[in-house]
């Protein structure tokens, strides 16, 4: 795979935040990359890092965090301290966000098509007719009807807001979608449609997306590779069928039984409750103090991503 292939490329990223305690490891080595239309999903328990990766790859980082360490290659080019006039001709054009709770960062008092025409005016010269024309496709694209143009957030379904936010996203036509937990707000069944709505405007725009989501069931059904994530580390990566057939990580079989239909399988016992402090990572592998497996050579030594064939990695002392 030539690296032109690769829209995003995430090379040993680490994050940090700064707090008067200590500094909270949020992101370890993180490695990831997405190809050209492809979804790739990134999992894993809240608090384990995903928001920090999705807001690391916009170099969006909130203080007090930082990037520490590690390059974000988009199409190849390295964005990490790239000056912010730089950032902003790439966000956006190139790198789109939808962020978590993004419905709720609509403007209650403010139309929608006011919020869609301001965000796209800020980044390019569309005006008048064509950008109501804009507009108006955009929520067609995203399965809205017309009078949502002219509607306040407030008349809207949580559902319904998604998608204006997802419209908005896809505006200035974006290389990859950065989507975090964009259904997780939602009932189950709207969750369905709104995670169709990506998937219909993924195939239409050919845009790449990274999928964040803490659901493995949902992951399932619509992406192509799955990253796992456990307290700031990267666990386990592969195609979805390869992860779901043959998960090679604890962890991973963890998320996956926990999906309410595959229950009667005989789950795992993993040690329930809390990680270790982000500030004090112990030595060795991040997940020793739950998993079932844990051994000597897992408090000394921290797992590599090991290949395991076809694609698919996983940082595990069984397999190292
Ligand atoms: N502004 C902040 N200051 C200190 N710690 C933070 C801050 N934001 C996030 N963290 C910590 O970083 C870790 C990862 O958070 P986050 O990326 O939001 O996880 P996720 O999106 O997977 O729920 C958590 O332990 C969280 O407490
Ligand atoms: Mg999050």
């Amino acid at each position: 795979m030539s690296s032109d292939q690769k829209v995003l490329e995430v090379h040993d990223l680490s994050v940090h935040y700064f707090t008067p305690g200590g500094a909270v490891i949020a992101a370890n080595e993180i490695n990831l990359y997405v190809k050209a239309g492809e979804i790739v999903g990134l999992v894993g328990e809240s608090g384990c890092g995903k928001t920090t990766v999705a807001m690391s790859i916009l170099q969006m980082v909130s203080a007090p965090g930082r990037i520490v360490g590690g390059e974000v290659r988009i199409e190849g080019r390295d964005i990490v301290n790239l000056p912010e006039r730089e950032l902003r001709k790439i966000r956006w054009r190139k790198l789109a966000l939808i962020p978590q709770g993004a419905m709720n960062s609509l403007n209650p008092v403010i139309k929608i098509k006011e919020q869609m025409e301001d965000a796209i005016i800020a980044h390019e010269r569309t005006r008048g007719a064509a950008l109501r024309e804009k507009v108006l496709r955009l929520l067609n694209d995203v399965g809205l009807p017309e009078r949502v143009y002219s509607m306040y957030p407030h008349e809207l379904s949580g559902g319904m807001k998604q998608r204006v936010c997802i419209a908005m996203a896809v505006a200035l036509n974006p290389a990859i979608i950065i989507a975090d937990e964009p259904t997780s707000a939602l009932d189950v069944v709207v969750q369905r449609v709104v995670a169709q709505t990506l998937l219909d405007v993924k195939s239409r725009l050919g845009v790449s997306m990274v999928m964040i989501g803490h659901d493995m069931g949902l992951q399932a059904q619509m992406v192509d590779r799955v990253a796992v994530m456990y307290a700031g580390n990267l666990m386990e990566v592969g195609p979805v069928e390869s992860i779901f057939e043959q998960p090679y990580h604890p962890y991973t079989r963890l998320l996956i039984d926990a999906i309410p239909s595959t229950k009667q399988k005989k789950p795992l016992k993993v040690t329930e409750g809390l990680t270790h402090d982000l500030r004090n990572p112990p030595p060795g592998c991040c997940f020793q103090f739950r998993c079932p497996y844990v051994h000597d050579e897992c408090r000394q030594k921290r797992p590599v991503l090991k290949e395991m064939g076809n694609d698919h990695y996983v940082a595990c002392a069984q397999f190292n």
